[in-house]
């Protein structure tokens, strides 16, 4: 038998990187692998699928883009990227103001869940599979996703944390989700990853001062990966017009609109994040639906109205709900029962309002593929 890996950043598989050292907690983090394990609307999820209906997809009518972005994902220009260097700066965690503290970590912890999330769901699908089209593909995207996560958890452990990933994956609840519900989630969660990755990547080159840890240096190929994986979406389901109209652009507005929200409203739970960022999260998730909108339009005929005058006075009330929601949690017994109850009434009411909002339409491009050009 082979000796383990040292580190994910040279695994070649999903499998490799599973296994490596850096992948395994070597502290005590039982609170870290608590938050990790929370399933709420706003907590990133593990998903399963009908694994069979997804391995009959034949990607005959998008073969060249197809075999060009394989081809690419192939080649591996990332690989041995995602690794403590030189440019890692020392961070003085004991020193950090300890609200910002929290909600880095905090950050780091989903970001961390939501990357292995990824690979959990892609290396079964490889697992799972026959079509080698398909299986192909996800053992691609399944090494990327383990590397990214074994990244964060780097990060995290030099706080003294580190999320159980191994304990996760038994533990953690599934969420079932249909194969074209699945395209319309992970292809939106890829194109938003890759939009928000690279406005702060952008923003902090503009201002290196705000740069408080030396993550965001990688989140230039870090994004360039999760465009790709954005990239095979697009293209799986572009395989079948009918995923993409009729009915199914009622589900994809809902897509838009969740995931939209879900954003604005988590990222408001980050204040002092931000601010250390030197960023508005009004202005950031502004900027970053602008992109997903844009990149989106190669496969949704879409896309969501964020210059309407209701929609951030909207999102803003579906913000207040949410905190109305907190604290009610907080607060406990009945009064705290009542106080989540009417925060959860207008939460809805406040998703509604946005779902109600008219769409833009437009015609889909024949021509599928993009590059990454912000
Ligand atoms: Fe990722
Ligand atoms: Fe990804």
């Amino acid at each position: 038998m082979n000796a383990p890996l040292k580190h994910t950043a040279d695994a070649t598989t999903a499998e490799e990187g599973l296994a490596a050292e850096n992948m395994h907690a070597p502290v005590d983090s039982k609170t870290a692998t608590e938050v990790a394990m929370r399933n709420t609307l706003l907590t990133p999820r593990f998903y399963t699928t009908d694994f069979d209906e997804m391995d009959a997809i034949d990607v005959t009518p998008v073969r060249k883009d197809w075999d060009e972005l394989i081809a690419q994902m192939k080649a591996d220009p990332n690989k041995g990227h995602f690794r403590k260097n030189e440019d890692w700066d020392h961070i003085d965690w004991d020193g950090m103001e300890p609200e910002l503290r929290a909600e880095f970590i905090d950050f780091l912890i989903s970001s961390c869940t939501a990357e292995f999330s990824g690979c959990v769901l892609y290396k079964e699908m490889k697992r799972r599979g026959s079509n080698s089209d398909i299986t192909t593909l996800f053992q691609l995207m399944a090494r990327d996703e383990a590397r990214h996560a074994g990244f964060i958890n780097d990060a995290l452990r030099e706080a003294g944390i580190a999320v159980n990933l191994g304990f996760l994956t038994q533990k953690k609840k599934y969420t079932y989700f249909r194969p074209k519900f699945i395209y319309y989630a992970t292809y939106l969660s890829e194109k938003i990853g890759y939009a928000r990755y690279i406005t702060i990547y952008r923003h902090l080159e503009k201002h290196p001062e705000h740069r408080f840890h030396p993550i965001f240096k990688w989140f230039k190929e870090w994004c360039n990966d999760e465009f790709s994986h954005g990239e095979a979406f697009a293209l799986l389901m572009k395989t079948d017009p009918k995923l993409t109209s009729g009915r199914n652009v009622w589900w994809i507005k809902f897509f838009l609109t969740a995931v939209y929200g879900t954003m604005f409203v988590r990222d408001h739970q980050r204040p002092a994040f931000h601010a250390a960022l030197g960023v508005d999260p009004e202005e950031y998730a502004q900027s970053v639906f602008e992109k997903t909108s844009a990149l989106s339009e190669q496969v949704f005929p879409i896309t969501l109205d964020i210059d309407h005058p209701a929609w951030l006075p909207t999102l803003r009330k579906l913000q207040a709900a949410n905190e109305q929601i907190a604290e009610g949690d907080r607060q406990g017994g009945l009064g705290g029962r009542l106080k989540r109850l009417a925060g959860s009434a207008k939460a809805a009411a406040a998703f509604a309002r946005l779902y109600a909002i008219p769409a833009k339409r437009h015609e889909v491009p024949v021509q599928t593929r993009l590059e990454p050009c912000y």
